[in-house]
């Protein structure tokens, strides 16, 4: 099937508003460059962007696109402005390209120093390409879905991916059962587009939210607190499990 039917197809799966022309172009690009050879169905249609299967050759993706029409960009700019990095035109697409750009140069930087994230692949415009996780049936269950065999392990997992996060410098900032997904009974971490550097203003107040929050959903299964938690992840406690 040519690129052109199969955006058609996936307009009529999804809202249209989606794919304006710089979606257009970006996904036009990732698909002459071979990152994206087909897609096959919408995995999320959020506030923030949507998230597709696709498969690039015999291999699956998954492709995030940021919406351009998006009255979250207000929000996404306050994130973006204490972000050094990241100095950008004050317009909506500009923004929203920024955006996508730096969720694409966190999951490389997370990657990298050994965090479970999806492998990043590729980034055009407002569009990313990053390993899928989940089985050809079907995209992996986030945490707050999953069954659980070994809770505590995911637990331990997490804290220490939190632990790290943080000694290099990032923190994720929206952390929580609904941005973590279960695959073959490993947690993988996912939505690192608003993390925040240690550095920033707000890192403290993100990082105990992020901690309050995952504490919270497993407390269900076993015994842990906030203020431990908070202490290992920053370093002054060594061993949590
Ligand atoms: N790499 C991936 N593989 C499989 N599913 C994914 C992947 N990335 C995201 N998803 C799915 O898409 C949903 C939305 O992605 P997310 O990055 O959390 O964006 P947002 O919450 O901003 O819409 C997730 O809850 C998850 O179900
Ligand atoms: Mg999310």
């Amino acid at each position: 099937m040519s690129w052109e039917k199969e955006l058609d197809e996936i307009l009529s799966k999804t809202e249209g508003e989606v794919f304006e022309k710089a979606t257009l172009q970006s996904l036009w690009k990732l698909m002459s460059k071979g990152y994206i050879s087909s897609f096959d169905f919408p995995i999320s249609t959020g506030k923030e962007g949507n998230v597709f299967r696709a498969k690039r050759g015999d291999e699956f993706v998954a492709v995030k696109i940021y919406r351009i029409n998006t009255s979250t960009f207000r929000n996404i700019s306050k994130y973006l402005m204490y972000d050094s990095l990241y100095k950008v035109k004050k317009d909506r697409r500009s923004i929203i390209f920024a955006w996508a750009k730096k969720e694409f140069n966190t999951l490389k930087r997370l990657y990298d120093a050994g965090v479970r994230v999806p492998k990043p692949i590729a980034n055009e415009g407002n569009v990313i390409v990053m390993e899928y996780i989940g089985d050809a049936s079907q995209a992996a269950p986030l945490l707050k879905d999953a069954v659980l065999d070994d809770a505590e392990k995911i637990f331990c997992k997490l804290a220490r991916y939190l632990r790290l996060m943080y000694r290099i410098g990032i923190v994720h900032a929206d952390f929580s059962e609904y941005n973590v997904l279960i695959h073959n009974g490993e947690p993988v971490i996912i939505d690192v587009g608003q993390t925040v550097g240690s550095d920033n203003p707000m890192a403290m107040e993100f990082l105990k939210r992020d901690v309050k929050n995952i504490t919270r959903f497993f407390r269900k299964y076993i015994s842990i607190d906030e203020d431990t938690l908070f202490k290992y992840v920053v370093g002054d406690k060594d061993e949590i499990c």
